[in-house]
């Protein structure tokens, strides 16, 4: 179970944030506003207590906080984001990490490595890391490494299709893992009970498991259906300005 959330207030410069999509538009800033409010209450009610952050203006994707930070049961890990502009975001999160861990159990990612948090899936003690265009090689045995110190284990996943690890796939714990594209028939997710997402819903792969509860984007009925079909009880939270900068529900949040 969750106890705390960590989320960024979207800073006005999130207009220019990453995109892959441009066709979409840039964000609207206000009903942005209003949707990262929208979802911090959508947290609250599965009763983790919300940490918000101020706005970062000079880093237009520092709302999708997740990147850059893992939080384990035992200890903290501060990335080292791979994205360009992102770069140097991660100190910006250390004073708040040391609220919660002790500063021995803080640990980093360093020089050249590199690893964003959105490539990281916990289950249980374990933790897949995507190899994508922002995690490297380095970053991964670096991680795998902190992890042994503390009786974790992680493992890589080759992967060529998403922007992060869990753009498309999310794990909803009791060996129940949404699954799509390049990862429906993934080899390392072939023991979990797969709910396959349709193609043309895959941005709903980034749903979120929080303490039995799960966090659907909004418009994706059928994942909607699915997830309760298996058990859950959903919340709809709508993300839209968020898509429109390859975000989603996981992004946003740091949950541990
Ligand atoms: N726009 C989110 C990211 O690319 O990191």
């Amino acid at each position: 179970m969750f106890k705390n959330v960590i989320v960024r207030k979207p800073s006005k410069n999130m207009v220019e944030g990453i995109t892959s999509a441009p066709e979409l538009g840039k964000p609207d800033y206000k009903l942005a506003l209003k949707q990262h409010e929208d979802y911090i209450n959508a947290l609250k009610s599965c009763g983790v207590e919300v940490t918000k952050l101020e706005e970062d203006d000079r880093y237009p994707d520092s709302c999708f906080v997740e990147d850059v930070a893992v939080l384990t049961r035992k200890c903290a890990i501060i990335t080292n984001p791979g994205a360009l502009s992102r770069k140097g975001e991660e100190k910006e999160i250390i004073e708040t990490i040391k609220k919660f861990y002790k500063e021995d159990k803080i640990e980093y990612i360093k020089g050249s490595a590199t690893l964003e948090g959105g490539d990281v899936m916990m289950v249980g003690d374990h933790f897949y890391v995507g190899l994508s265009d922002r995690t490297n090689k380095e970053g991964i045995n670096q991680f795998i490494s902190i992890l042994k110190k503390y009786g974790l284990t992680g493992s890589a996943v080759e992967m060529k299709e998403f922007l992060h690890l869990k753009t498309g796939v999310a794990y909803l714990e009791n060996n129940n893992m949404l699954v799509s594209g390049e990862f429906v028939d993934h080899p390392d997710f072939k023991k979990y009970n797969k709910i396959v997402i349709d193609e043309e819903d895959q941005y709903s792969a980034n749903s979120i498991w929080v303490n039995d509860k799960v966090l659907v984007p909004k418009g994706y009925e059928k994942t909607k259906k699915a997830i309760e079909n298996a058990g859950y009880e959903v919340i709809v939270v709508d993300t839209s300005e968020y898509r429109k900068l390859d975000g989603g529900l996981s992004c946003l949040s740091l949950r541990f």
